[in-house]
């Protein structure tokens, strides 16, 4: 189906304040592109296929971005510490199981199903160390339809022997010369300072600088892990510094930086300087208690942002949880750290799922002519009140029901994912 139409109450982003609210409209789609949201249906698009969901919403799909796949088998438990001592205990030990390739199979098939049933369309994620493994969560992840950026996780150094690189960046060039998917591409993944040393950052630094991949990577999270980089770098300005040494930080290609909780004025002009992504996962930062990230003033320095769920840090696939998590977190650090910091409004935490994550793939996350099709269609018919409600009422409370079954149908760049 290249050309069709969708019917319903469709609501997307016009920027971060506005939300546009269609009841019974139009969005049109011609070969994966969006051509727009009508009121009436022009002329030109009734010879398309016309599918009428009814009184459903229909919104843009919204892009994860940032998550560890191989996470998603303990995510849920073992949350009684703080982030090293967390992947020392369990996310490593997880982690090196997924050398066994028929242990990745079974448990990347639950994560990608349960993802299949989410309002996620597109998404940023590290898989583990392994290379086979990696490529199985790919080819999952393409044959279920999506389109989104996957990593095979580079590491070396504090972390058990079975999850060590040992030839510096061979095994990720060996990956990368098999990542032949069509919608699922790869990404440059050094998995923190802590984990990687200088000659990994290094050789990793000089294959984007001739690739021009992107990179994800973590940053500032927790004042333990800030403590050790400084021991690690004591040349460095600060964490974001010890990244843009090695070429790592923007500079060489796109680049998304998880968490960000304690990133300073110096840090925020260096990401504004370099065009670096944050990806602000509050619940894992509740989690983890590792703090909670400055969201406004990201926003007031005007960062490229978007949300993501941080498997397993974060407990849940659903990308709603990451916007009602990122609102609560905004509240407390207005109400507990400072109040001159205004909090998240709705439609400033809808834009960032949708439009702030999208726009690292370019022109995705809005039903504006132009932008890649991904859609999500919602039935929220189960979420009763007896008091009228209109399109925006409805989304902010699907938003906070967090429930994915009320997502009935998904489309990615044009293509028809079943949710049903
Ligand atoms: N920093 C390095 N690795 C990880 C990880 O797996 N999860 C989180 N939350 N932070 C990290
Ligand atoms: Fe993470």
């Amino acid at each position: 189906m290249k050309r069709f139409v969708l019917k319903g109450t469709i609501i997307y982003c016009k920027s971060k304040e506005e939300l546009a609210a269609v009841d019974g409209g139009y969005a049109v789609c011609e070969d994966g592109i969006c051509r727009g949201v009508f009121e009436t249906l022009p002329e030109r698009y009734q010879s398309f296929t016309l599918k009428d969901y009814g009184s459903c919403l229909i919104i843009p799909g919204m892009t994860d971005l940032h998550v560890h796949a191989p996470q998603y088998t303990v995510c849920g438990y073992a949350m009684d510490l703080e982030l090293m001592d967390w992947l020392n205990a369990y996310i490593f030990p997880e982690e090196a199981k997924y050398h066994d390739l028929s242990y990745a199979k079974t448990s990347y098939q639950v994560f990608v199903q349960d993802l299949v049933h989410s309002p996620t369309t597109r998404l940023c994620a590290f898989g583990t160390l392994h290379t086979e493994g990696t490529l199985e969560l790919m080819r999952q992840l393409e044959e279920a339809g999506f389109t989104g950026y996957v990593g095979k996780v580079s590491m070396d150094r504090n972390s058990p022997n079975t999850l060590r690189e040992t030839d510096g960046a061979e095994a990720l060039k060996g990956w990368l010369s098999q990542c032949n998917f069509k919608h699922i591409r790869p990404i440059l993944t050094p998995r923190f300072i802590p984990a990687c040393s200088d000659r990994l950052m290094a050789e990793i630094g000089e294959l984007q600088a001739q690739t021009h991949l992107p990179l994800q990577s973590h940053l500032s999270e927790n004042p333990i892990e800030i403590a050790f980089v400084k021991e690690l770098c004591p040349d460095a300005d600060f964490y974001g510094d010890a990244y843009d040494r090695f070429g790592t930080f923007g500079t060489n290609g796109s680049t998304i930086m998880a968490h960000c909780v304690y990133s300073d004025e110096a840090e925020i002009a260096r990401m504004k300087e370099n065009n670096v992504y944050v990806a602000h996962c509050a619940e894992s930062n509740f989690n983890l208690s590792s703090g909670i990230a400055p969201v406004r003033r990201f926003l007031d320095a005007g960062l490229h942002m978007g949300l993501g769920t941080d498997i397993g840090a974060g407990t849940s696939v659903s990308m709603f949880r990451s916007v009602k998590e990122a609102i609560i977190a905004s509240k407390m650090y207005w109400r507990l750290i400072d109040s001159r910091q205004k909090p998240l409004q709705f439609s400033e935490a809808f834009y960032l799922a949708t439009r702030g994550g999208g726009s690292f793939f370019g022109k995705a996350g809005s039903f504006e002519d132009g932008f890649d099709f991904d859609a999500v269609v919602i039935d929220d018919r189960k979420i009763r009140t007896p008091l009228p409600k209109d399109p925006v009422n409805r989304l902010e409370r699907v938003i906070y029901a967090d429930d994915c079954r009320t997502v009935i149908d998904k489309y990615i760049q044009g293509r028809q994912v079943i949710c049903g």
